[in-house]
């Protein structure tokens, strides 16, 4: 039986004040269990769409859905199903790894986790031990991504939104951020994250959409590019040729 979608855009579309278009009509969905790669160059509309799903912006037309729920419609609802991680995660500096986990966790609304539970996950996450009760200030920015995504998973939403989580880290910090996703993925989280990285979306996508001047104009399971070569796909499309 196939799963409902925790994340859908329905003809989404946003134009900004100035009269951009950075968002036209675009539709897509991720079930549980998969992850969504969002690949485009700047300016494709990759985080416009993210902050439309978050509510940080309304949709000019059409709606993105969390957990069945329109998040401009009723964004208090909408956002306890989804947990987001930036792409330069805002977390203070003055705290402690453990102290930011138990702040922001609270911050959610979450009670109950333990100082173990919190070791747990940042093991889990790959920050070593020795960092846990380091302040945030000598942190590399894998390290800060590391204890970005451990919040996320403390939130224990069923949907993940990561806007290009993996850039800026080096190629041994992607990959290890990239197999985490993975690991989350096959606990059937939904996870959408948008990246300009062809190589990781390949890597560890179960369905691909390229982005291009606010357009989706490719859309491909993994199975479905087997074979394929996704970098001349890409090119392709960046270029404006579609067959
Ligand atoms: N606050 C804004 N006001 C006006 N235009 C914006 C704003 N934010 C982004 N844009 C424009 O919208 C388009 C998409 O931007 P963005 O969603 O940030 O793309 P991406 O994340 O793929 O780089 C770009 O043309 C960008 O210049
Ligand atoms: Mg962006």
């Amino acid at each position: 039986m196939e799963q409902q979608p925790l994340l859908e855009a329905n003809g989404l579309t946003k134009r900004y004040e100035d009269g951009a278009l950075a968002v036209n009509n675009v539709s897509f969905s991720v079930r549980p269990g998969e992850i969504y790669a969002m690949l485009g160059g700047n300016g494709a509309g990759k985080t416009t769409t993210i902050n439309l799903f978050l509510n940080f912006l309304e949709p000019t037309s059409g709606e993105a859905r969390i957990a069945g729920i329109a998040s401009h419609a009723d964004p208090l609802a909408a956002k306890k199903h989804v947990a987001f991680v930036s792409e330069n995660v805002m977390l203070y500096t003055n705290f402690t790894a453990v102290q930011n986990l138990a702040y922001f966790v609270r911050l959610g609304g979450r009670t109950g986790y333990t100082t173990e539970d919190y070791r747990r996950v940042l093991l889990r996450v790959g920050l070593q031990e020795e960092a846990h009760h380091k302040k945030l200030k000598g942190f590399s920015k894998g390290m800060r991504q590391k204890c970005g995504i451990a919040i996320a998973i403390l939130k224990d939403a069923p949907a993940i939104l990561l806007d290009e989580p993996t850039s800026g880290l080096d190629p041994k910090s992607g990959y290890e951020f990239m197999q985490l996703l993975g690991s989350l993925r096959d606990e059937g989280k939904a996870i959408l994250m948008s990246t300009h990285d062809i190589f990781r979306a390949k890597e560890s996508a179960d369905t691909i959409g390229i982005m291009r001047q606010g357009n989706l104009v490719m859309q491909q399971s993994r199975a479905a590019l087997s074979g394929e070569d996704l970098e001349r796909l890409y090119m392709e499309h960046m270029a404006g040729v579609t067959e």
